[in-house]
């Protein structure tokens, strides 16, 4: 019998593009796929993905894990609406906390020999200085952040006390084919390209001056699977991605020059932070990451595969939990 490995969030960026490259790479692994296709599509999922429509959420989980008996789950499924998550508190803690501990529920009994779960640079909250370095305690300044937090603190206990392996991934601003670009409240660059094909003009929150290591998924995927597979990554917190930062009015160039026009328009300033410098040398060290995609080079792959997509209604929430504070733009 083949061995296993689960992928939460298939449909998804992350979780669909490292399913081609497990299926393209990996033949000695089957491929089991889980996704609920709240934030991602069908169309996504390799054929070759054994796949269920499924909330991690789900009593029904237990019966995948108990049934296909994963060697690895790489748990990505989540919606990571940072900046929305103060008005959606409880679909926030629900969709991305309260998964994760069924995932974890799930590894424990089914002995999964490592969970891999993509955390977020959200742990940080303002870092030092702009510097986001995995020693640092975690400090989080919104609900995604601090529900991310508390799934990497579960995961750790669940480690301590039951013996569970882990690697925690704290991607940044991954972006590249099979993203999601018709939800309004994340993706930014995404956000443009939906923008741009639908004659809307690119929309910046505040000054644009905010900073951002943008990093294409594809220079993830196998650092993923070492994070899995390699002793060094056993236990261990890893920011994962790009290595060079840029100001969000840079990437609006950057992505104007790629899509040949573009024009900028400067909306009410957001809670976030202000500049996000992720450390990477862990990644390279430990996961052999390798910055090899510039993000002109990524934007331009993008932006071919964006036009060729069909039209989708684009995703707005009917009703928030709390409208107080809400911004302008997403009353
Ligand atoms: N893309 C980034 O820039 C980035 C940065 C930091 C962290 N992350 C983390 O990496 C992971 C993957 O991100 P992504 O960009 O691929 O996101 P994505 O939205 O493209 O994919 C997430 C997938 O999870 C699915 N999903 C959501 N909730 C679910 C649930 N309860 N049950 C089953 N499926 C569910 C969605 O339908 C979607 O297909 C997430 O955990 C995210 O928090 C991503």
């Amino acid at each position: 019998m083949k061995e296993t490995v689960l992928i939460t969030g298939v449909a998804g960026l992350i979780g669909a593009r490292f399913a081609d490259w497990m299926i393209s790479n990996k033949p000695s692994f089957d491929v089991i796929g889980i996704d609920d296709l709240s934030g991602g599509y069908m169309e996504n999922v390799n054929p070759a993905v054994i796949f269920y429509n499924m909330d991690c959420c789900s009593a029904e989980l237990k019966g995948v894990f108990e049934k296909h008996k994963p060697t690895y789950v790489f748990h990505f499924a989540a919606y990571a609406a940072e900046g929305l998550s103060p008005f959606i508190r409880t679909f926030n803690y629900t969709n991305n906390l309260l998964s994760t501990a069924n995932i974890v529920n799930c590894c424990i009994n089914n002995d999964v020999q490592r969970l891999i779960f993509t955390s977020t640079l959200a742990v940080y909250g303002y870092g030092q200085g702009g510097i986001f370095h995995e020693d640092m305690a975690r400090s989080p300044i919104d609900p995604y952040g601090v529900a991310k937090a508390a799934c990497e603190m579960d995961i750790e206990i669940a480690s301590e006390q039951h013996g569970l392996d882990y690697c925690i991934l704290r991607p940044h601003n991954v972006y590249g084919i099979k993203q999601n670009i018709w939800d309004k409240y994340r993706n930014v660059l995404g956000i443009w390209m939906y923008y741009h094909l639908n004659n809307q003009p690119l929309t910046i929150f505040g000054d644009g001056t905010q900073k951002r290591a943008f990093s294409y998924v594809d220079d993830c995927l196998e650092p993923i699977w070492n994070s899995a597979v390699l002793e060094e990554a056993s236990k261990q917190i890893i920011n994962i991605g790009g290595v060079k930062e840029y100001s969000i009015k840079e990437s609006a160039e950057t992505l104007k020059e790629v899509m040949g026009s573009g024009e900028f328009v400067f909306l009410e300033k957001r809670h976030e932070v202000h500049t996000a410098i992720p450390t990477f040398e862990k990644s390279i060290d430990i996961l052999k990451y390798k910055h090899s995609t510039d993000l002109k080079e990524g934007l331009e792959e993008m932006w071919k595969w964006a036009q060729e997509q069909p039209k989708r209604d684009r995703f707005v929430w009917g009703e928030y939990e709390v409208e107080k504070g809400i911004y302008s733009y997403w009353k």
